[in-house]
């Protein structure tokens, strides 16, 4: 079997070839997919990506597909997982007319719509504002943003409430005022940045932080619904193209690989957009 899934974070299978920007698993290869795809021509039989197309940048987007197209074979299969621009603006438009109707569950919603269209895109810090409305200790509109965010919000939910039980010991005065020397001499990655922050002043420092963050895979860049997907794909080459749902596939056994869905059956990321095509 040669599959191949790219930017797979954490959620990979360990018979498929694994990539992504970082790499904390022997079964996962770290590589900065915006400088290509690190295998020859024709390599895969299937490709796979989730939530990652949005990633790349308007220009970025179109060569990473290209990428897709060389290193499958013909007859192979793309399939991609993306959030859905049109699910979410739906969703977010009816969520604002009920809000000017006086609804308060609209309103939360609306907030957290808010949050799902422009953190991801605007954030300059990990997590954002969506990780620190999850983390708080009453959310108003929690089964609402389960039902469209599934697992990972459901894990982070989960996370706050463990933490809120058992909080971290807080540091001594004497741990507090002597870790900046420790990590200073420890760590050579310390010194760098330290010095860095003496040379650039805090402003600049801050862009370079700012910088660093932007450039690192975690926000979106770029937002697709089911015509400019279809469209891309088209532009490529593909042809077959096709929407699905979590558990329908050109993959053989696709719900086996628990990829987009869960043991329990259940759908991993149900605010997905699902497209699959073919290279001819
Ligand atoms: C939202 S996560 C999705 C992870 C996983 N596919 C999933 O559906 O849960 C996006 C992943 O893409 C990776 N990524 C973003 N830009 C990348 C790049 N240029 N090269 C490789 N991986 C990248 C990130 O490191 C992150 O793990």
């Amino acid at each position: 079997m040669k599959y191949l899934n790219l930017g797979c974070g954490d959620r990979f299978h360990p018979t498929w070839t694994n990539v992504n920007f970082t790499s904390n698993h022997p079964d996962i290869l770290a590589h900065n997919l915006t400088q290509g795809i690190p295998f020859a021509p024709a390599s895969f039989q299937a490709i796979y990506h989730s939530h990652l197309l949005e990633h790349f940048s308007k220009t970025q987007a179109p060569n990473f597909l290209k990428e897709c197209h060389r290193v499958l074979q013909p007859n192979g299969i793309i399939r991609i997982a993306i959030p859905d621009l049109e699910q979410i603006t739906r969703s977010y438009i009816f969520s604002l007319e009920q809000a000017l109707q006086g609804s308060q569950e609209a309103a939360d919603n609306h907030t957290w719509l808010l949050l799902e269209l422009f953190d991801q895109i605007v954030r300059n810090q990990s997590g954002g504002d969506m990780a620190a409305y999850l983390l708080q200790k009453h959310i108003p509109n929690e089964e609402f943003i389960l039902k469209r965010l599934g697992t990972e919000a459901r894990n982070l939910i989960e996370a706050g409430r463990q933490q809120r039980q058992n909080p971290p010991s807080s540091d001594t005065w004497l741990k507090q005022t002597f870790r900046p020397l420790y990590k200073f001499l420890k760590s050579s990655h310390h010194r760098r940045e330290t010095l860095l922050k003496l040379v650039l002043g805090k402003t600049d420092y801050q862009a370079l932080e700012i910088g660093r963050f932007r450039l690192g895979g975690e926000i979106h860049q770029w937002m697709y619904d089911r015509h400019s997907l279809s469209q891309l794909l088209k532009d490529t080459g593909f042809t077959q193209i096709t929407q699905r749902t979590a558990t329908e596939s050109y993959i053989p056994n696709w719900t086996s690989f628990n990829l987009d869905t869960e043991p329990d059956g259940s759908i991993y990321k149900p605010d997905s957009l699902y497209m699959e095509a073919i290279k001819p």
